[in-house]
Order: C-alpha cells, then structure tokens, then sequence
C-alpha cells in the first residue's frame, strides 16, 4: 500500500511539473551567479512584464505600496495560474520611516460553508469537492486587499496604477515557454470543468501573444467604480450568478461581509536580524520563528551549507514545528492561539530535547499522521522597494494551479479552490498532505490557515531584505533556507535563490530534496541514520523572488531560475 501511493504521489507530480532547469546554483555557496543590482529601487516578480509594471509606477514617482497595486494586477493578467483577481493573500510591509505591519486579505469561507461540506453521507472525504468547481471556491480578497493598500497608503490614482495592465490586456502578453507548458498541461481539465472552450484552451506556441479583453473591460469598471464594482457591482453580480451555476455556494451577503484586515505583523529575532512575516492566518511567522528558534544555538557554518548535518538539524526543527502547526493554528478571529508558549524559549528547547545527530526521529513519535497526495505547486510572491525605503512582501494565490481551474469568460480571471486549504476531516491530509485538526476545521466566514510567508529583515534598524515565495507547505522552509543562505552563508541574493533545496513537513515522515542538487552520499548517509527522502517527488521547490540591501544601499535583486521570474529596477 506504501509502495502504491509512493507512486501514484510520483505519477500525480511529474504529470504536473514543468520539467526542471539544471542547478545553477550548487551545494557550494561560492559559485559566481551574478545577481541584479539597481541603485534606487526594484521589483522581483514572476513575470519580466509585471516587474516591469511596478518599476515603471515606481520611476514616475510611485512608492512600493502604488507599485503593489500595479504588480498585482499585472500578475493577474500574464501568470494566470496564480496571479489573480478571484483569490488572495498577504501582504508584510515596512515603511521608510520603520513602521511595519502586514495586511491579510486572505479569502472566507462563504456564509452556508459547514463543517463536513467536503464529506459525504458515510463521513469519507470526497477530495475533488474542495479542489474542482464551484464548492471548491473561498470569497475572494484580492480586490479588497489593493484597494485597502490604496486607501491607507496610495499616492496615485486607482486609474494610472492599473492603466499599464488594461493596455497590456487589450495588447496581449507573450507566452513564455514554460506558460505553454502549463497550459497544455491543464487544457483538457480547463475545458471538462468549464464545460467549455476559453481563450486558455486554445493550442499556444512559446511566443505568441494572449490577449484578454474580458480582464481589461474588468479592470477598466473595477478603476472607475472603485472596490464596490467587485463586491457590490456588476463584476461581483456577474461572478456570483456564475458560481451558482457551477455549483458554488457564494452569495451577494458573502461578497458583502468581506473586509481585508490590517493585523500586527509576527515579529522576531534571529541572532542580530529582526524578522517580520505573517502572523495567522497564516501559519508562516509563527513556524518560520519556531524553526529559527530551534537552530539558533547551533554553528551551522561550521557544519557548512546543504551538509549531512544541516539538512539533519533544520529537518528536526521543521518536523517540530509542522506538528505543532497542525495541532495549534488556524484564523485567530475563531480560535485561540497560544502564540506566546509556542515561541517561549521553554517550550522551544523542550522541543529540541530529543533531538540528536546520531538518529532521526520518527514523526510518529512527534504526533500521527498520513500522506495521500500533492498538488502542482503554484503561488506566486513578488518583493518590492521604492527609492524612498518603502518595502512590501506579497505572496498571493489561486492555491492550486489556476484554482479550482473555473474562469469567467466574461470576466477575464480564475476563481481560487483556497476551500482545500481547511481541514476538511481532523486527521486527512489536504492536497499538499498537510494534516490538521480543530483550529483549521471549516466555518462559515473563517479563513484557511496559510502557509504563506511574506517576509522582511531588519538589521540594525535598517531595512535587510524582502523575500517570500509559493509552494504549498514549502513555503515556510523555502523562506527558511534562502534566509540563512544569505545571513550565514554569505551567498548574493541571486545566489541564495538559486541554491538547491529540501524540505520536510513532519508528516509525510519524508525529505524532499530537489533533484539534482544534492549527492548521493549525502543522501545515503541520512537514510543509514532513519531519514527516508525523494529527489523525485518535487524535482523543484519554490520560486522565490527576493532583495537584498546592500551596505552600499543598492539592492540586489534574487528572481528564481526555477520560473519566469525577473528582477527590475533602476
Ligand atoms: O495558503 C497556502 O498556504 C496555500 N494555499 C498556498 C498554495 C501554494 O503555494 C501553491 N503553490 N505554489
């Protein structure tokens, strides 16, 4: 039965992976991977055209938060896979004058959503009901949450800030040949869900240019008439008389009761860095902060980069603190966290306590649990500084690839299948084989916990980095590893994003090493001390896109070879 679902665990993700670049960056910090380096300000994102977006607000006088606005519309437009205007996200911003905090315009359970929605009359979990169609779809966020940023932060017009995308909308954008990969790859569900042809099912050659007229006529109502042309006007209507042919269950009073929410942002130290990222209902500050705590006191340096013995040490840290994000997290508006004791320095060096070099520790003995599948891995995260030392660290998605894969031809956008990221049985793993319990059970108006990890570094009261990146439950150990490869490894921004990669989540009991980047020996010599391990399951992990500020002031831009990622600035 292992043996089975190993496989089909296999089969699922090679039949969803772009095929992997080679490594460029390698187990050895000191390669010469040359990185972007702009004087004044900068954009990383996952399309050349959407950094090229927000750069361009950014020369003409735009601060980082105006440039949010523009990037994320742009993303919406050409990395429709999880750029968006139907999902959501989170946003960790610092201003020049030091003042932080985060913005989560993470999407809703809608007003009829139940606790067993995804179960059928035995009680079994019926998977494709909160991946696929219409019941799969949380209240999106996305347009609440830029115009939140415009309101409290923006110094343009709504309608400059999303003039560039319209144009680009009616121009067209150029398919990449990795996006030609991708739609390819979803065509035929794009058209079983849809019950119907798009503009996404059409046969693409890498070069060609897509246009969206429906998304431009969109953006264009959604400019003139404000966020109420989304939440109470005929883009909102249209999308709702939509749903409720597909099956969706989202309402006029669902897209009433929507607000994003400015939160406290989590904030922590790392040795001399102060780190700021997502608090819940994201799980990823408090995890990121959990695993930093926990490998602190140990000279990683000195064990060296990708090690037997790193691998080992952020391995234990991580298994630690996805057990305990299981047990413990989920939207604090429902649910009490105790946020205080699992980052007391008791608690996190009880958690160490048996933690040893010479074995691994089963996660069976950390808590239970079991896998069944994982999903291809598609977020998407953009970093942005404005020459004013403004920084904003956005990671936003659709949760799977395109979604629930539902696109409004009239509206131009994908609708997010966010719903899976619940718990919808204590106990059964979701599509990134995160398992939860309680704190994350459905509710109407409550949020699916996160992994998203939006993050910002200061060292000595100065602006550090800004860096984040999809992938599921990678993300928190993605943000993790590119960290230290800066901090403790000294490598450039470029360089720490393109290093290779593994991650671990406590349960599948599994180290997932990106293929090709790490050797044989390394890896037989963990599995001699208990570890089992795959560099087949996810050949790549992440896609960070990242910058650096140098102590000359100039930043350095790291845009991740595994995408279409580009660093612009100027
Ligand atoms: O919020 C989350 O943690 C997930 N919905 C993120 C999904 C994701 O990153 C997919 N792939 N890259």
């Amino acid at each position: 039965m292992k043996q089975y679902l190993a496989l089909l665990l296999i089969m699922l993700l090679i039949s969803c992976k772009d095929n992997p670049k080679p490594i460029t960056g390698t187990t050895s910090p000191k390669t010469e991977i040359k990185a972007v380096i702009a004087d004044s300000a900068m954009v990383v994102s996952a399309r050349a055209e959407a950094s090229k977006i927000g750069a361009s607000i950014l020369k003409n006088g735009g601060t980082a938060f105006d440039a949010m606005i523009a990037t994320h519309m742009a993303l919406a437009l050409t990395h429709p896979n999880a750029g968006n205007i139907g999902g959501g996200g989170f946003m960790v911003f610092r201003t020049e004058f030091g003042e932080i905090g985060s913005l989560d315009f993470r999407e809703k359970a809608p007003l009829a959503a139940t606790r067993d929605m995804y179960l059928d009359n035995n009680g079994k979990y019926i998977p494709e009901k909160s991946t696929e169609g219409g019941l799969a779809v949380g209240v999106p966020g996305s347009i609440a949450g830029i115009f939140a940023v415009h309101e409290k932060f923006g110094t343009m017009p709504m309608e400059i800030l999303l003039k560039p995308v319209i144009e680009l909308a009616n121009k067209g954008f150029l398919i990449t040949p990795k996006q030609k990969a991708r739609f390819d790859e979803f065509k035929d569900e794009f058209e079983k869900i849809n019950g119907g042809a798009s503009i996404f099912t059409s046969t693409y050659t890498a070069g060609d240019t897509l246009k969206n007229t429906a998304l431009a006529t969109t953006l264009s109502r959604i400019a003139k008439n404000g966020r109420a042309e989304f939440y109470a006007g005929e883009t909102g209507k249209k999308m709702i008389d939509f749903l409720q042919q597909k099956g969706g269950i989202i309402t006029q009073k669902d897209l009433d009761a929507y607000e994003a929410i400015w939160r406290e942002a989590m904030v922590f130290k790392y040795k001399d860095v102060k780190l700021i990222s997502m608090a819940p209902p994201s799980s990823g500050g408090i995890c990121l902060s959990q695993i930093l705590q926990m490998i602190a006191p140990f000279p990683l340096t000195e064990y060296g980069h990708n090690s037997e013995k790193y691998i080992q040490l952020l391995v234990e840290a991580e298994k630690r603190a996805y057990a305990d994000r299981s047990e413990y997290l989920g939207d604090p508006d429902f649910i009490d966290i105790p946020v205080d004791s699992l980052l007391s320095n008791t608690y996190i060096s009880k958690r160490m306590k048996n933690f040893s070099f010479e074995n691994a520790t089963p996660s069976e003995t950390i808590k239970p649990g079991k896998i069944t599948s994982y999903e291809s891995l598609e977020t998407t995260h953009y970093s942005i500084v404005d020459k004013f030392g403004n920084a904003v660290s956005v990671t936003t998605t659709l949760n799977a690839s395109y979604g629930s894969k539902l696109y409004i031809p009239e509206l131009g956008f994908f609708l997010n299948n966010e719903m899976d990221d619940f718990s919808a049985k204590p106990g059964t793993p979701n599509m990134f084989g995160l398992i939860g319990g309680e704190a994350n059970a459905i509710a109407p108006q409550k949020r699916m916990l996160s992994s998203m990890t939006p993050t910002i570094a200061e060292k000595d009261g100065k602006l550090l980095m800004v860096l984040g990146t999809p992938g599921g439950s990678t993300i928190i150990t993605s943000v993790l590893q590119t960290f230290l490869n800066v901090y403790e490894f000294e490598m450039n921004m470029q360089e720490a994003v393109n290093a290779p990669r593994f991650h671990h989540q406590w349960l599948p009991d599994l180290i997932l090493f990106e293929a090709d980047g790490f050797s044989s020996e390394t890896i037989k010599n963990l599995e001699a001390k208990g570890y089992s391990s795959s560099n087949q399951i996810l050949p790549e992990i992440g896609s960070v896109d990242a910058i650096l500020i140098l102590p000359n002031g100039k930043l350095q831009g790291g845009a991740d070879r595994r995408g279409d990622d580009t660093a612009i600035g100027y």
